[in-house]
């Protein structure tokens, strides 16, 4: 691949932001200059094979499953994390069969799990972590609760790198170059702690029956402002360094996700930002992570090739996604009240149920779980638990409807 060098790289303590980066050709040729580096098939390979991809899905067309599953490079393991419906359809048995065949067809790694299988929940309790728990001990709703769950699984593997894919793209392969850009991201990282944000070159919308190539989602544009306020108020130094606030599709060393707290649902992301920035920044005041610290966090945020196609899920949908976008702002220990007031003035009337914004349910690091007897407790009990190896076929009767050539198709 051969990929533009940042133009510039904002450092903030330790946290440092490099400015986006083109990918200028997916396969290259070994030709570098000095705008940009070359980075071999090899190396990418390299990565992969200690790369696991991480699919939360709710719901989502099989199709799109079947799309996504099939573009994940080989060489990675697919952890999918479902919280679909199991009582009128069930929807995660489809999945499952979705996935049973395509490992069967490939004899790729491919783990999946139920979000609220009580034996989840029973896990994360046996382990300490109750901070994802609902009442009944199930494990609650929220992408990010399901993208914690892979990335212990991700642990147990022992994988040093953790990407996540959406379960809802239409374009197979541009989710095949978003694991290729994860990997090139570490490929250029001198930081054990580093993290890959992909920003995509445009996501198309049909505007009067015509295809029209947006470059800015409505929550991502707005949450990367006062991501930026939050830093330039810090600095004195105005920025825009930060254009990947929302960023579904990215990717982060084990090492890095060890140390990380995670906001509930699709506050996640943001909070990555703020978190990094208040533990990690100019003015963190107490010193939790020293080799973190010493070592320093990378932040890559590469623009695709692809544009990116996914399932438009709904105004409410979106207010929502912004609503716990902001709060993250709102609430970090950086924040001050000019850009508090920003952040009330840009909420409106999102806020009218709230007095003031709410505080997103915070959890914190996965580093303290043993991710080894997390994963054995879910083998020994949980219902929902698949775990297909690399090169095996378990299911003999499914083996022999294929070798007879009655190929697999989503419904
Ligand atoms: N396991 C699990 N549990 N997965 C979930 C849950 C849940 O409770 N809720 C949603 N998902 C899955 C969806 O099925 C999809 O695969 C993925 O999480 C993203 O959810 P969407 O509902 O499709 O989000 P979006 O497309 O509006 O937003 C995405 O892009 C944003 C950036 O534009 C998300 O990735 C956001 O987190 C991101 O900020």
């Amino acid at each position: 691949m051969l990929i533009e060098m940042p133009r510039h790289t904002e450092i903030f303590g330790s946290v440092k932001i490099h400015e986006l980066q083109r990918v200028l050709k997916l396969d290259s040729g070994g030709f570098e200059n000095p705008r940009a580096k070359d980075i071999s098939f090899g190396e990418i390979k390299a990565v992969l094979e200690h790369l696991a991809i991480i699919i939360p899905i709710k719901d989502e067309k099989i199709h799109l499953l079947d799309g996504v599953l099939r573009a994940i490079p080989f060489d990675c393991t697919v952890i999918v994390v479902s919280n679909s419906e199991r009582d009128a359809h069930d929807i995660y048995r489809m999945e499952k069969d979705v996935i049973t065949n395509i490992h069967n067809l490939t004899q790729q790694e491919i783990l999946s799990i139920h979000q609220k299988d009580p034996e989840l929940g029973f896990a994360f309790y046996e382990a300490g972590y109750d901070c994802l728990l609902d009442r009944d001990g199930l494990v609650r709703d929220g992408k990010s609760e399901g993208m914690i769950t892979g990335m212990l699984l991700a642990k147990s593997l022992g994988k040093d790198f953790i990407g996540f894919a959406d379960a809802d793209n239409y374009v197979p392969g541009s989710v095949r170059e978003y694991v290729i850009d994860y990997a090139a991201g570490f490929c250029m990282s001198e930081s054990p702690y580093s993290m890959v944000r992909l920003h995509w070159r445009y996501k198309p919308k049909v505007v009067e029956d015509r295809l029209y190539f947006k470059k800015w989602g409505r929550v991502s544009e707005t949450t990367n402002k006062y991501l930026n306020l939050l830093l330039s108020t810090c600095t004195g130094f105005e920025t825009g360094v930060v254009i990947t606030g929302n960023a579904g599709e990215h990717a982060l060393t084990t090492k890095l996700a060890d140390i990380m707290s995670y906001s509930t649902g699709y506050s996640v992301e943001p909070y990555h930002f703020v978190y990094l920035f208040d533990e990690f920044g100019l003015k963190a005041e107490k010193i939790a992570y020293s080799d973190a610290l010493t070592a320093g966090i990378e932040i890559f945020q590469i623009e695709t090739l692809n544009p990116h196609l996914h399932e438009e899920k709904g105004e409410e949908h979106i207010k929502n996604m912004l609503l716990g976008s902001l709060c993250t702002v709102y609430h970090s220990e950086l924040c001050n009240d000019y850009v508090r007031s920003k952040v009330l003035e840009e909420l409106g009337d999102i806020l009218d149920a709230w007095e003031r914004p709410p505080e997103n349910i915070m959890m914190p690091p996965i580093g303290v779980i043993d991710a080894s007897k997390f994963t054995k407790l879910l083998k020994s009990n949980s219902e929902t638990f698949v775990m297909h190896e690399q090169g095996s076929i378990e299911d003999e009767a499914k083996e022999e409807e294929y070798l007879k050539g009655e190929s697999f198709q989503a419904v």
